[in-house]
């Protein structure tokens, strides 16, 4: 079955309104899916009132903030209970700092990657600096940036209390193994496992449990949706930490997590983006009583196979300037890489690269893109980092060409 780009592109009122521009900057935030306007618009409009009180609309109200809770927690195949609705992903990861510190002691270890954006860095740095505790490096191989089982071997020791990486980098594209890298860790310790999903999110969401992570996170404003992150922790992960939320919450393990009051539209409306999935699933498979998590692999095996055409068109497009540096894998054929592409010229500025594409309407952007020590510690100046094209499933065919067009020009 062919995916259906224009039904996808329909679904997105924000893209009509820019005929004659290429939206290349996903990864920042991709644009928002009807379905969460749709909430959003009934949710301010009719229900704006202090949810979980006794009279209709408050009700109400309350039942459109659990029923995301209830969806997610369907697509996550986790229990509702383990995820937490935070305001980002940087904020839930600094929670998530202040909840393990105190379960950590001086001699402990951690272990970090740099090739993470620094909301999976900077605030266990951080907590480890404040509580004595011995940070371990594991560090990308310094050609296309990618991140080694071969290195992460050598850094585990039976000290080893939490290993932190991604799941994609936003800059590298090439998705980490993280079954593999998990069973490995399991193997030689027994530390907890956090992993970072902000970037691969975007084009495939998975049931953590099936990957073998104890934490898994990613941002619902690149994922279709509203300005929300995901943060899942099983529950014997979480039933160790310290409780984050006001002292009178403590107990109920959905508020652990949340030192404030919740985003009342803003959760409410990420179910509008699995109502999304829904519309998509359903225009290709006809009405199913799938459960979500079911429909999201599906749609998966559809939206993998136009992304990679369109990963592979750029990607053989770049190759063909030998002055052109590439993160990541070259290729696209093995499954293992998203359609996030960041590139670099060996003799010109990314910021003239990225403004000659942007005059010619391709909206991409160039600089670190809060990977900061990744790209500093591959020798490159941060501030101007790389060019980075980031394509989604609603990319079209006339946007590659665009692109690709474009590219010749300013690359020539
Ligand atoms: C890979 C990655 N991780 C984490 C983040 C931080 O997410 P948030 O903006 O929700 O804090 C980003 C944001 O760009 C990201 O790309």
């Amino acid at each position: 079955m062919d995916f259906d780009v224009n039904f996808a592109r329909s679904q997105f009122p924000q893209l009509s309104d820019e005929p004659d521009f290429v939206f290349c900057a996903n990864a920042g935030g991709s644009h928002v899916a009807q379905q969460v306007h749709q909430v959003f618009e009934t949710y301010n409009r009719h229900m704006r009132v202090q949810p979980y009180s006794g009279y209709s609309l408050s009700r109400e109200a309350g039942e459109a903030m659990d029923r995301s809770r209830m969806l997610w927690a369907e697509a996550l195949d986790i229990s509702p209970d383990e995820l937490t609705f935070g305001p980002s992903t940087s904020l839930n990861t600094y929670v998530l700092a202040q909840a393990i510190g105190p379960t950590l002691k001086p001699g402990d270890q951690i272990i970090v990657t740099n090739q993470d954006h620094e909301s999976n860095r900077g605030v266990w740095l951080r907590m480890a600096a404040q509580r004595g505790i011995e940070v371990r490096h594991w560090n990308v191989e310094p050609e296309f940036g990618l991140l080694e089982g071969k290195t992460l071997k050598n850094l585990l020791t039976e000290k080893t209390r939490w290993v932190f990486f991604t799941h994609c980098s936003n800059l590298v594209g090439t998705i980490n193994p993280v079954q593999e890298y998990a069973q490995m860790i399991r193997n030689s310790c027994e530390a907890r496992i956090f992993v970072d999903a902000v970037s691969y999110a975007p084009h495939h969401i998975p049931s953590p449990g099936s990957l073998g992570v104890d934490g898994y996170a990613f941002s619902l404003y690149k994922v279709f949706g509203p300005h929300q992150g995901i943060l899942y922790l099983n529950r014997e992960t979480a039933e160790t930490l310290e409780a984050q939320c006001h002292d009178f919450n403590t107990g109920i393990l959905a508020k652990h997590f949340n030192p404030a009051g919740p985003l009342h539209a803003e959760v409410a409306a990420s179910g509008g983006v699995l109502d999304y999935f829904d519309a998509l699933h359903e225009h290709h498979y006809g009405q199913s009583c799938q459960n979500f998590r079911e429909k999201l692999d599906d749609l998966h095996k559809l939206t993998s196979l136009h992304e990679a055409h369109l990963v592979r068109t750029v990607l053989e497009c770049l190759t063909q300037f030998p002055d052109i540096h590439i993160l990541g894998k070259h290729n696209a054929e093995d499954g293992d890489r998203v359609s996030t592409i960041a590139f670099r010229h060996k003799r010109r500025l990314s910021s003239e690269i990225c403004a000659d594409l942007q005059n010619l309407g391709i909206g991409c952007e160039y600089g670190s893109f809060y990977a900061y020590h990744l790209v500093a510690d591959l020798g490159i100046d941060p501030e101007d980092g790389f060019v980075r094209i980031s394509l989604v499933h609603y990319n079209s065919q006339e946007d590659l060409n665009r692109t690709v067009s474009a590219l010749q020009q300013v690359l020539c």
